[in-house]
């Protein structure tokens, strides 16, 4: 799919992508594997009929997510027999040999050599979808209805980048994700005639960390509301990084930032943080903001002319200074007429609501454990590894208070992000977001996290951030904002409404397969694939087997097993004395 009409990226040429890709190994797997799919190197399209999903075939239903483990849904269809020779055997790249199993009859020299992200196989010519890590960078969706293996797919990408030694955030509403954790089973994996060896060499290299916010079972995590962007940000992204922050309190504090009396508040939280930040006020804790938010013009006068209050009295003979009037301390300090901007009455009972935060469950959010830190996450506990990531988000049972630890986390991640200098075509983190619908509502609800993707989405490219975003919802999404994902893999759809959706997507297709026809019969992980950076027509894949397990969500106490001590230990060194400093990104006023 082309690049949507927002995205600030200029779109190269369909053609000069192609010959980027080219330029890169994948050309090198492409002649030596005959695994590839550009255009060009698609041998093998001569049996299409093999391994073709035929959607006459009446289709069972979709294997449900609680399956037990390891167990082959019924509709995996089974691959086709190799291409002539087997030669994928002979691919360069050095992997270790299996001592697992070898492959059962029929499989023999299916095994393949990537180089690339090894997604699976196209269902129309058998050969193997060895991506570029690159392509990624322009950002990816899975849609698909419920059951169609989307999180598989994701899970199956997440895999290859950690491979690539891309480490991975990831937000797990459902709990799936965090069996990211446990490792596949080696003979299933040869079973499916994929590469065991591949396999463990994941599991050696990654560092699974489930984080639960609230509570201390798996790594406990918590907001940090009051950090501040970081310094160096330039006067715009800095009003758009404190303008997020106060949006952030808004709706934190109960108001919809979308309907009348929000809009008036943000902008007032906005001057209070801004500017109570620039002159040196504490707004930097609860009680601390709710104390401004309520007199800001006595806040702003204590602390900037203390001489003329009672308690500093004894620092002065005799009588205490006059205060100027609000009009000359604020022409003096490039200060607002805060007491104008939001009516006493609502000031109060902003305040009221914010400091409620600072006591009680409510604080749980945001002192209990580490706060969220970008740079954290992309750390390892044990030297080395690659860390995954996955925010484990069952343990907050409030769904604004979910929304809104998505909404902060997304923020870190941006400030994060405008930080980050790649060199060319490095990719420093996968943010993987998983049901993405609640945070990204159509048009014209506009919460602050979708503000918030919608930003990441258009500039994470150039911070070598690649996000991949997943959904069942087509139709209650902003489907604008995934639409400007450059790869789309669109699983099975039954409903005409959501085939109507992405059929633009599928129209073009290089094979003689009905793309949008077979929607509706595709079994789990299978996927109609749109990615230029890949192939100029859209193509059929089926996902690869999984590495790690997929089933049923973990449940808390199962994720408390699956924390390894050190980085536990690792996690307690991060939260002692957590405490950030407030980075003051200075926007303009
Ligand atoms: N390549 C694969 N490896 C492992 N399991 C697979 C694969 N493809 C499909 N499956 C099966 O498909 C099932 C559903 O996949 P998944 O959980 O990814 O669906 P989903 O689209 O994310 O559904 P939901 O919208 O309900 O979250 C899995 O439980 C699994 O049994
Ligand atoms: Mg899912």
């Amino acid at each position: 799919m082309a690049s949507g009409p927002e995205h600030d990226d200029e779109a190269p040429s369909l053609a000069s992508r192609v010959l980027d890709l080219l330029d890169d190994d994948l050309l090198g797997v492409a002649e030596q594997s005959e695994g590839n799919v550009l255009p060009e190197t698609a041998s093998g399209a001569d049996t299409p009929e093999e391994v073709q999903a035929t959607p006459e075939e009446p289709l069972p239903e979709p294997v449900p997510v609680d399956e037990p483990l390891h167990e082959p849904p019924e509709v995996m269809p089974e691959p086709s027999p190799s291409p002539p020779d087997g030669d994928e055997e002979d691919a360069p790249e050095p992997v270790e040999s299996s001592p697992a199993a070898p492959p059962k009859e029929g499989r023999k020299g299916r095994k393949f050599k990537p180089k690339g992200m090894y997604l699976g196989r196209r269902r129309d010519t058998d050969e193997p979808v060895d991506i570029n890590p690159s392509v990624l960078a322009r950002h990816a969706a899975m849609l698909g209805s419920t059951g169609s293996g989307k999180t598989v797919m994701a899970k199956a990408l997440i895999e290859e980048a950690a491979l690539a030694g891309i480490p991975a955030l990831i937000i797990d509403p459902q709990g799936d994700l965090a069996r990211l954790a446990l490792g596949g089973d080696a003979s299933t994996i040869e079973a499916k005639g994929e590469d065991a060896a591949r396999m463990r060499r994941l599991l050696d290299s990654t560092e699974v960390r489930i984080w639960t916010p609230l509570r201390s079972k798996g790594l406990p995590l918590c907001i940090d509301p009051f950090h501040a962007p970081p310094a160096d940000l330039d006067p715009e992204e800095a009003i758009t990084a404190w303008d997020m922050v106060a949006a952030g309190f808004t709706s934190l504090a109960g108001y919809d930032v979308e309907k009348a009396q929000g809009k008036t508040i943000k902008p007032y939280l906005y001057e209070v943080l801004v500017q109570g930040t620039r002159v040196g006020l504490d707004v930097a804790d609860f009680q601390s903001l709710a104390r401004v938010v309520r007199e800001p013009h006595d806040a702003f006068l204590r602390h900037l002319y203390p001489e003329c209050f009672a308690d500093h009295e004894e620092d002065f003979e005799g009588e205490a200074p006059q205060l100027p009037p609000w009009t000359v301390v604020a022409g003096d300090h490039g200060l607002t007429d805060f007491e104008e901007r939001l009516p006493k009455a609502t000031r109060y009972e902003l305040a009221r609501r914010l400091s409620a935060f600072s006591s009680g469950v409510n604080q749980l959010l945001f002192s209990n454990g580490v706060p969220i830190n970008i740079d954290a996450f992309t750390e390892p506990a044990v030297p080395g590894k690659i860390p995954l990531n996955i925010v484990y988000l069952n343990t907050i049972q409030d769904e604004n208070q979910k929304q809104y630890f998505v909404q902060e986390l997304s923020r870190e991640l941006y400030d994060w992000m405008l930080t980050q200098q790649p060199a060319e075509g490095e990719l420093k983190l996968l943010f993987f977001m998983d049901e993405v619908a609640p945070s990204l509502p159509p048009h014209p609800r506009n919460p602050p996290a979708k503000d918030l993707i919608k930003l990441i989405f258009k500039q994470a490219r150039k911070y070598g951030v690649a996000c991949v975003l997943a959904t069942q919802n087509v139709s209650d999404v902003d489907y604008k904002i995934l639409a400007q994902a450059n790869t789309t893999f669109v699983g099975r759809f039954t409903q005409p409404q959501d085939v109507e959706k992405v059929r633009h997507l599928l129209k073009e297709s290089g094979s003689d397969v009905d793309l949008v026809g077979q929607l509706p019969t595709l079994g789990p992980g299978q996927f109609q694939v749109v990615a230029p950076d890949v192939d100029e027509n859209p193509f059929p894949v089926q996902c690869r087997w999984l590495y790690t397990d997929h089933g049923a969500p973990l449940s808390e106490d199962q994720v408390e097993d699956l924390i390894s001590d050190d980085v536990r230990r690792w996690a307690r060194s991060r939260s002692a004395g957590a405490h950030r400093k407030r980075g003051g990104g200075g926007a303009a006023d």
